[in-house]
């Protein structure tokens, strides 16, 4: 079995090795990548094509994991010396994913979202796959992986990672608004105690995580619901949506000033957040953003 990736960011990082463990051959190439690209598929040990074109040609079953905003570009060019199944896994929606595998050639194309994060779920991390090749994907599970045919329409897939995306969202954001009041009165505690009663005993553990990554993540998060809101207004009136993008540009906002309060002057905003990586309670972030 020859699995190639496109892009070896962390998703492939990860899903490579359930493959390997499971001896899979796994391919990927290096052309014009960065080096923490480059350490992580050699250190892997997963086989390095000389193109993208002889990657594709390999490999049965094809992964674009690259970043979103790549995902059409690097269809367009490389789909169509896809031999095998075509599966994009990015975070797009459903319109640009049709876009991206309309590119391929052979047509042998899957929809494919990954549910949760990789690196705490490693790579058992639940995948939905839709489309008519989506079947021999799932092969794969016995393999390591964790599939779910959820469809054949190409673009369904990303309606539900993108409706899951409203909720999960929406929920992070009534909570950063009910806590951050809670906090500024000096009852969080207290709220938090009421609150667990109906919701359950994980729910301090869910507050902490779900405000830390909130916060961390936020310029993502901000950017999605723009996505979200926009396939949700084909529908609907999005009124969450909305409130949901508006707070967290508020917490967008914290965290530039706080990295700012912080003399880190990094410009690139994705290292300015690494910065607080290791935050570990929601009340170690709030005195820094409150107190
Ligand atoms: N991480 C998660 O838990 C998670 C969950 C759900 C969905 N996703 C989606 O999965 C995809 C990959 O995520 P990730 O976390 O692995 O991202 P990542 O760690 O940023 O890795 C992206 C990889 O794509 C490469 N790349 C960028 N442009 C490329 C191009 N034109 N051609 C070939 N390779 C290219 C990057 O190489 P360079 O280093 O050279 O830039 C890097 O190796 C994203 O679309 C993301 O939205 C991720």
């Amino acid at each position: 079995m020859k699995i190639g990736f496109l892009g070896f960011g962390e998703v492939s990082s990860i899903l490579s090795e359930g493959l390997l463990d499971n001896g899979v051959n796994v391919f990927t190439c290096l052309q014009g990548r960065s080096s923490t690209t480059k350490n992580k598929a050699l250190e892997m040990g997963v086989t390095i094509c000389p193109s993208y074109r002889k990657l594709a040609e390999k490999s049965e079953i094809l992964i674009s994991a690259v970043t979103p905003s790549t995902a059409v570009e690097v269809a367009r060019d490389i789909g169509k010396y896809s031999r095998g199944i075509y599966v994009d896994i990015n975070n797009i929606s459903p319109a640009t994913v049709r876009e991206a595998l309309g590119q391929v050639e052979n047509k042998k194309t899957v929809d494919a979202a990954i549910i949760g994060s990789v690196k705490r779920n490693g790579s058992n991390v639940q995948i939905i796959a839709c489309g008519d090749s989506a079947q021999d994907f799932a092969f794969l599970n016995d393999y390591g992986l964790n599939i779910k045919i959820m469809g054949t329409e190409i673009g369904n897939c990303s309606q539900i990672k993108m409706l899951r995306s409203s909720y999960t969202k929406g929920v992070s954001a009534l909570l950063w608004e009910t806590i951050s009041a809670a906090y500024k009165m000096g009852i969080d505690e207290e709220v938090m105690e009421i609150i667990g009663e109906t919701e359950g005993q994980q729910f301090k553990n869910s507050v902490n995580s779900r405000l830390i990554s909130s916060f961390k993540h936020a310029k993502r998060r901000y950017e999605e619901m723009d996505e979200v809101k926009n396939l949700l207004s084909d529908e609907i009136d999005p009124i969450m949506a909305d409130a949901i993008e508006n707070t967290f540009e508020i917490i967008l906002d914290q965290n530039k000033d706080f990295n700012n309060n912080n003399n880190n002057n990094n410009k690139d905003f994705k290292d300015a957040i690494e910065f607080k990586s290791d935050l570990k309670s929601y009340k170690e972030l709030f005195k820094h953003l409150y107190d």
